[in-house]
C-alpha cells in the first residue's frame, strides 16, 4: 500500500467552513487540556540516557520543544493521519521469510563487491540486494560478482548534498518495499564495508524495535543555521529540525512512510539546497533525520549504524587507505559502543550516549565508511578475521 499525499485541497464551502473551525476549536481545547495532564504526568521523571551514565554524558542545554499553538493546515493534518495510520501497523507480512534490503547508493562499480559477496554467500533467501548506479549511462557492464549482476534498479543522476540525492533514496526505497518481504532497508555507499557478519547484522535488526536513523539537535551554523524560517514554517518548526548522517537504516513502517510523503518533501526539496544564499542546507543530512523524528520520535536509535571519522575536522571525513587495514583499527571501530555529537557553534558541545540496543548496551557499529578503493585486497584478507571472532562471543 502506497499512500500518496499531495498538496491538492480545495477551501471548502462556508458552511463546511464554519463547522470546521468550530471543531478546530473544540479540538484545540481538548488538545491543550490533554497537553496539561500529560505535562503533569511526565514533568519530574523523565529519564534520559545519560541519566544512566553520569559523568561520561554532558546534556545538551536545550530547553524541550514547545508544543505547536496552532492550528495544523488541511494537509498537515492529513500527513499526520496517514503517518498515524502507517506507523500503528504491526503486522509481519505472510508467506515469506523476512529479509534485508541492502540499497547501494553508488555513482558506478562497487570497489568491495566481493567482499560483500562473500558477507552475503550462504544466506540466500534472507536478503534482498538493489543498487541504484547514478553514472550508468556512461559505464558498460561493470559487476564481475553474479550477486549484483542484475539487482541495479533505473537510476537518474546524483549531485552531492542536493535533493537529487533524497530522491535516489526513495527511488531505492520503492523499488525494495515492493518486495514484501523485504522488513529492513539499509543505505549503503560504494565505500562502505560490513564490520560484522551477516548473521549477526541479520538478527541484530531483525530484533530491533527502532529505526537507526542518526539524529541530533545542532543550535550551531551547520544544524540549526541551516533553517530557514520564514520559508520552512510552518510545517517545519526550528524546534524540529534535526541534523544527522545521510546514511540509515529503517523498518518497513519508517520506509513506507518516506516514499509517500510529498508534504515535507517539497519543503526541502524547494528550501533546503546549498549555497551561502540558502545558508549551506543539505537535504540529506537534514530531511530523513527531520521528518522521522516529526513523525515518530521514539522510533529513532538517534545513532547511525555505520561508522564514520570525523575526528580529522574538515569538509570530509577521513579515507581509509590501505595501510589503514589492520586486525587491531577493524577491532577498534567494532567496539566503539558509545556515539556522539559535537555541536558546530563556539561553544562545540559534546554529547556522548551509549548505545543501547533495546535497553542492552552494546557495540554501535554494523557497517563503516569510508573506505579508498586501494583497501579491497587487504580488507578481503583481514576483514574475515575480524568478523568471524566478533561473532561468536
Ligand atoms: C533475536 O535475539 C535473540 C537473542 O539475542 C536471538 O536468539 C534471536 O535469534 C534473534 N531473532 C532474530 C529474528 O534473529
Ligand atoms: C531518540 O530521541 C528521541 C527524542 O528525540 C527519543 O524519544 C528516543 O527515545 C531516542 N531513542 C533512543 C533509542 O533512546
Amino acid at each position: 500500500m502506497v499512500v500518496i499525499i499531495r498538496k491538492k485541497f480545495k477551501p471548502a464551502q462556508h458552511q463546511q467552513r464554519r463547522l470546521l473551525l468550530a471543531g478546530g476549536v473544540l479540538s484545540l481545547v481538548a488538545l491543550s487540556m490533554l497537553g496539561i495532564s500529560i505535562a503533569y504526568l511526565y514533568t519530574p521523571h523523565r529519564i534520559t540516557p545519560c541519566g544512566l551514565v553520569g559523568d561520561l554524558c554532558v546534556k545538551s542545554s536545550y530547553p524541550p520543544p514547545p508544543p505547536p499553538l496552532r492550528t495544523f493546515s488541511d494537509e498537515e493534518v492529513a500527513s499526520r493521519a496517514v503517518a498515524k495510520d502507517i506507523l500503528s501497523q504491526r503486522r509481519m507480512y505472510q508467506g515469506g521469510t523476512p529479509k534485508i534490503a541492502f540499497m547501494f547508493l553508488t555513482p558506478g562499480p562497487l570497489p568491495f563487491e566481493f567482499i560483500w559477496e562473500a558477507f552475503f554467500k550462504g544466506h540466500e533467501g534472507l536478503y534482498s540486494i538493489y543498487v541504484h548506479a547514478s553514472e550508468r549511462n556512461t559505464l558498460k557492464s561493470i559487476w564481475r560478482s553474479r550477486v549484483f549482476a542484475d539487482r541495479e534498479i533505473p537510476s537518474d543522476k546524483v549531485y552531492w548534498g542536493r535533493i537529487e540525492m533524497i530522491d535516489a533514496e526513495r527511488r531505492l526505497l520503492s523499488r525494495a518495499l515492493l518486495d514484501l518481504n523485504n522488513h529492513f532497508f539499509v543505505l549503503l555507499s560504494e565505500s562502505c564495508i560490513p564490520l560484522r557478519e551477516f548473521t549477526y547484522i541479520y538478527s541484530a535488526l531483525m530484533n530491533s524495535t527502532f529505526s537507526f536513523v542518526d539524529n541530533f539537535d545542532d543550535p550551531g551554523p551547520h544544524g540549526l543555521g541551516r533553517y530557514i524560517e520564514d520559508k520552512m514554517t510552518p510545517e517545519v518548526q526550528p524546534y524540529d529540525w534535526r541534523k544527522g548522517a545521510q546514511w540509515f537504516a529503517v523498518m518497513r513502517r519508517h520506509a513506507v512512510l518516506l516514499v509517500s510523503d510529498y508534504l515535507y518533501y517539497m519543503k526541502f526539496r524547494d528550501f533546503c539546497k546549498p549555497g551561502e544564499e540558502n545558508h549551506n542546507c543539505y537535504p540529506d543530512e537534514h530531511y530523513v533525520q527531520t521528518y522521522l523524528h516529526m513523525v515518530d520520535p521514539g522510533g529513532l536509535s538517534n545513532w547511525t549504524l555505520t561508522h564514520v571519522d570525523w575526528s580529522e575536522g574538515g569538509w570530509h571525513p577521513k579515507s581509509y587507505g590501505k595501510e589503514d587495514i589492520t586486525v587491531e583499527t577493524l577491532r577498534h571501530l567494532q567496539s566503539i559502543d558509545e556515539h556522539v555529537h559535537v555541536t558546530s557553534d563556539a561553544a562545540a558541545t559534546m554529547t556522548t550516549v551509549p548505545c543501547l540496543w533495546d535497553g542492552e548496551h552494546k557495540p554501535c557499529f554494523l557497517f563503516a565508511r569510508k573506505f579508498l578503493a586501494e583497501t579491497a585486497e587487504a580488507l578481503a584478507d583481514v576483514l574475515p578475521q575480524v568478523t568471524k571472532t566478533a561473532s561468536s562471543e
